[in-house]
């Protein structure tokens, strides 16, 4: 089918309102967040419904043309971004922006993909529940991203990833059938379980139009503290003890070096140190309860006093009311936003076992000022998960271009380590147009072979977002 006529057909489905074409308007549909992936596309679609969705993949299947699903485009890994070709088609599913049930008997709620995941939080709240889904996009990315990433966040230690908190989905397949998967059920052990594989792909085997997702009951207490440390083992440590004395109720531990935190404190506006004197590592500790007006000051307090006993603490400071707390959380979030005042980021987000993390960060720091002297290591993340974002910044004064030469060597480096203490080389991010190589490289060849057989069998054609996950194809 010819262009024109093609594009025809899909503006008879989805009308003026659902079709981009204008370079202009384009433009932000084509890059990334950050700016890090360009790429050029025949058209952005955005139909409004699953019928619409089914329909445009039908088109575009029928006449051999590569789809790439977007969300908010705030993936740090380029899944969402087309290639160069200029012949991909991004379908958008923002107007896709439904809440169509909320069934407070069985705890869930039904979205649409397109759903931006603060509305998503709001609507569970504005129901007396709580959806614990939380990261420093919320206010931009969407349910269906957040699905085709799996993605993780401040809030898993105590909730899960976003495949723990799915119940059911609905998917348009690539041939632009639909399939209706969205069951609220808690058991159903009738085979395999098809939405897993749906979760976490990446926009390479489907487009998830819905979901059904869990709630959980609100919380109306909080306590949160920013701790100094003296090493990544005291942060271990510390969580070890916080955990066995306050269980559920901790619900987030996020680490950060003082590399990050000075960035953050040099470029995000209002920003301040709520500490006296640098320290080498920082914690936010977040309790919550579901109990009105819970001590948990005097809980995290106790925690705290062992810890200060022990030595694992130097210092902290304890949130006295909502505000404080949201500046100590401005500190965390604002780290992603001040790296890139700091020219290019060499993202790699890693995870190893909790117990393993203090000897990775000794071992690859290490390692990585030996062989490239002066980079600065920003290195934070979800402690509780074993998930660091291990990023690198350029040396003070260097100029980016020599420096981003050397991506694939200290990506290496950091590569071949998470290999050597068990860990993923990519933790809640994704694999994209990023990491399809190294997973290639580092994951079991056999569980590529059978990532490769599943693609195969729902995507034979490989049209759906061809060259995010694997790197070349079906081939
Ligand atoms: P997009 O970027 O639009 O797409 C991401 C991938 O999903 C692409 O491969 C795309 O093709 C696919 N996709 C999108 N929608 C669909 C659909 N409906 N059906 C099928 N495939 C689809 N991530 C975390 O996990 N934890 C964090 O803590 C975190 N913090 C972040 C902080 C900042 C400041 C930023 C910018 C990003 C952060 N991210 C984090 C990454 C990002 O926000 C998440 O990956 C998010 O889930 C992506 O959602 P999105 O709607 O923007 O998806
Ligand atoms: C975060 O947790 O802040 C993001 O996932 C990490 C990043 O932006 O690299
Ligand atoms: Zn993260």
């Amino acid at each position: 089918m010819a262009w024109e006529t093609l594009i025809q057909s899909v503006e008879q489905v989805v009308g003026a309102a659902g079709l981009v074409r204008d370079p202009e308007l384009m433009h932000s549909y084509l890059t990334d967040w950050r700016n890090a992936y360009q790429g050029r596309a025949a058209l952005v679609v955005r139909p409004a419904t699953t019928e619409e969705v089914a329909a445009v993949v039908r088109l575009c299947h029928d006449a051999g043309v590569a789809l790439v699903p977007q969300g908010g485009n705030t993936g740090l890994c380029g899944g969402s971004i087309p290639d160069s070709s200029g012949r991909q088609v991004v379908l958008s599913l923002t107007r896709m922006k439904r809440i169509r049930e909320i069934d407070l008997a069985n705890e869930t709620i039904t979205v649409e993909a397109g759903v931006i995941l603060r509305q998503l939080q709001e609507a569970a709240s504005q129901a007396g529940r709580l959806f614990p889904l939380s990261l420093g996009a919320e206010g931009s990315c969407t349910v269906g991203g957040n699905l085709a990433t799996n993605a993780g966040g401040t809030a898993v230690l105590r909730y899960g990833n976003m495949r723990e908190l799915t119940l059911g989905l609905e998917v348009v397949l690539p041939d632009g059938r639909v399939w209706h998967g969205l069951r609220g059920l808690r058991k159903d052990n009738t085979g395999y379980d098809l939405k897993h594989l749906f979760i976490g792909s990446e926009g390479t085997l489907g487009i998830i139009t819905a979901a059904v997702l869990k709630l959980f009951p609100a919380t109306h207490s909080t306590a949160t503290a920013w701790v100094a440390l003296p090493t990544p083992q005291a942060a271990v440590d510390l969580i070890g003890h916080v955990r066995s004395l306050c269980a559920d109720r901790l619900t987030g531990f996020e680490m950060m070096s003082r590399q990050s935190l000075e960035f953050v404190l040099d470029h995000v506006a209002g920003c301040s140190d709520p500490l006296q004197g640098p320290h080498p590592w920082y914690a936010l500790i977040e309790l919550r309860d579901t109990v009105p007006d819970a001590p948990l000051d005097l809980l995290l307090e106790s925690g705290l006093g062992h810890a200060f006993e022990t030595g694992w603490v130097i210092d902290a400071v304890i949130a006295s009311n909502q505000t404080q707390a949201a500046a100590l959380w401005a500190l965390r979030e604002g780290i992603s936003e001040a790296q890139n005042h700091e020219g290019p980021s060499l993202k790699h987000d890693i995870s190893v076992p909790v117990s393993q993390i203090p000897a990775f960060i000794e071992r690859t720091d290490s390692a990585l000022q030996q062989a490239f002297p002066g980079v600065r290591i920003v290195s934070y993340g979800h402690m509780g998960d074993g998930n660091l974002h291990y990023n690198i910044s350029k040396p003070l004064g260097h100029a980016d271009a020599p420096f981003k030469a050397q991506e694939q060597a200290i990506m290496q480096v950091i590569y071949q380590m998470t290999s050597a203490f068990n860990g993923s080389i990519s933790a809640e991010h994704g694999l994209g147009q990023a990491k399809p190589d190294a997973a290639a490289h580092f994951k079991d060849p056999l569980e590529i072979e059978l990532m490769r057989a599943i693609k195969r069998t729902l995507d034979p054609t490989g049209l759906m977002n061809p060259g995010k996950v694997f790197a070349t194809g079906l081939e």
